[in-house]
């Protein structure tokens, strides 16, 4: 071999990568490569020395050609490797630990509600968090100047700007101009719907609203400017007190699954009468107060074009917040709108 095929050789062995073992490959055999210019010059030579010469290229050419291949083999086989190496998996590792997102206690709660009460016939049925002040107030018996209106600290809105935004179609007056340009509010209470609901359908009929309420007070451990409530709303041709009962005290012992204790207490809702509170005495401990209710007042009844001679319904509202801080033991209410991740993945 002579000394220049050698260093030929040399440099395709140790050629480290493609593009390098592509430029030697130019080198010697691309269009001016070193023994291609050998092929063009041969018309140049004198015609005894042309064989010769034309032999000597051919067998470098072969050789250099051979050795590329082979070169370009081993290249393959090294980046084969290197990415096996790369993307192999120790299956003895542990494994990464996917986190599951779940619901908030408060929606596993109402789901919960929700699905006692569908059981028990109840339908299931919302209404608008923006209300107005005669669903609010007025036509559930709280006409403006009345104080039980301290009962609930409102929210008050500004007037829209548009009119026909939700906003505007909330504060439409309502109830055959019995109040002109109502205003408009956070809803303090999902009682409301019950107006709305009657409004549009002809009893007998049960229902359950679950709905966010708010209201413009000072917050503690149990109260805070927005929480949830569940009103419930019976209307048929003899529906009593004694169904209200029976309800409500079935579907607590199957919220808590166990045999609640219930009394009734006499309390004041303009929108019933008589009006009651619900306390219960949960493991033995002392009665706490968890439920408004009470008989559909005759003036709501009248409000929403009903014959309140034909009718009867019962009428209750519940917190949300409160059975499920009594349900999972919890002593602040805030804890629920905080975001604390701390706290909600206890759930
Ligand atoms: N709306 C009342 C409140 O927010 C709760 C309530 C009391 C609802 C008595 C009722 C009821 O339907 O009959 O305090």
């Amino acid at each position: 071999m002579t000394p220049k095929e050698e260093t030929i050789l040399k440099e395709l062995r140790e050629a480290q990568s493609f593009k390098a073992l592509e430029e030697l490959y130019k080198k010697y055999l691309g269009k001016k490569g070193e023994i291609t210019l050998i092929f063009r010059e041969l018309k140049n030579l004198p015609k005894e020395k042309r064989a010769e010469i034309a032999q000597k290229a051919n067998a470098l050419k072969g050789l250099v050609e051979k050795e590329f291949k082979l070169k370009s083999e081993i290249l393959k086989k090294e980046a084969e490797k290197q990415s096996f190496e790369k993307e192999k998996i120790d299956i003895t590792l542990p494994g990464k630990k996917i986190i599951p997102g779940h619901l908030h206690p408060l929606t596993k709660i109402l789901r919960e509600i929700e699905e006692i009460f569908s059981q028990m016939g109840f339908e299931v049925v919302g209404g608008p968090e923006i209300e107005n002040e005669y669903y609010n107030f007025d036509a559930l018996n709280i006409p403006k100047e009345h104080p039980a209106r301290d009962m609930w600290d409102t929210f008050w809105l500004k007037e829209p700007k548009n009119p026909k935004s939700p906003e505007g179609v909330a504060s439409r007056p309502y109830g055959a101009g019995k109040i002109q340009n109502p205003r408009l509010l956070l809803r303090t209470h999902t009682s409301p719907v019950q107006l709305r609901y009657m409004e549009a359908h002809e009893p007998p009929f049960r229902i359950i609203v679950p709905g966010r309420c708010f209201r413009h007070e000072a917050t503690d451990a149990y109260h805070d400017v927005q929480f949830y409530q569940v009103e419930g709303l019976m209307v048929g041709k003899d529906v009593n007190l004694a169904n209200l009962k029976a309800i409500v005290s079935e579907f607590l012992d199957i919220f808590f699954k166990k045999k609640i204790k219930i009394r009734f207490q006499p309390g004041y809702f303009p929108f019933v009468e008589p009006g009651l509170e619900v306390l219960i005495s949960k493991d033995g401990r002392k009665w706490l107060e968890l439920i408004g209710a009470g008989m559909v007042h005759s003036n709501v009844f009248k409000a929403v074009g009903y014959n309140p001679r034909n009718l009867q319904g019962f009428a209750f509202g519940l917190g949300l917040d409160r059975l499920a801080m009594l349900k999972y033991k919890i002593n602040d209410i805030r804890l629920f709108y905080g975001g604390d991740l701390r706290f909600l993945e206890q759930f």
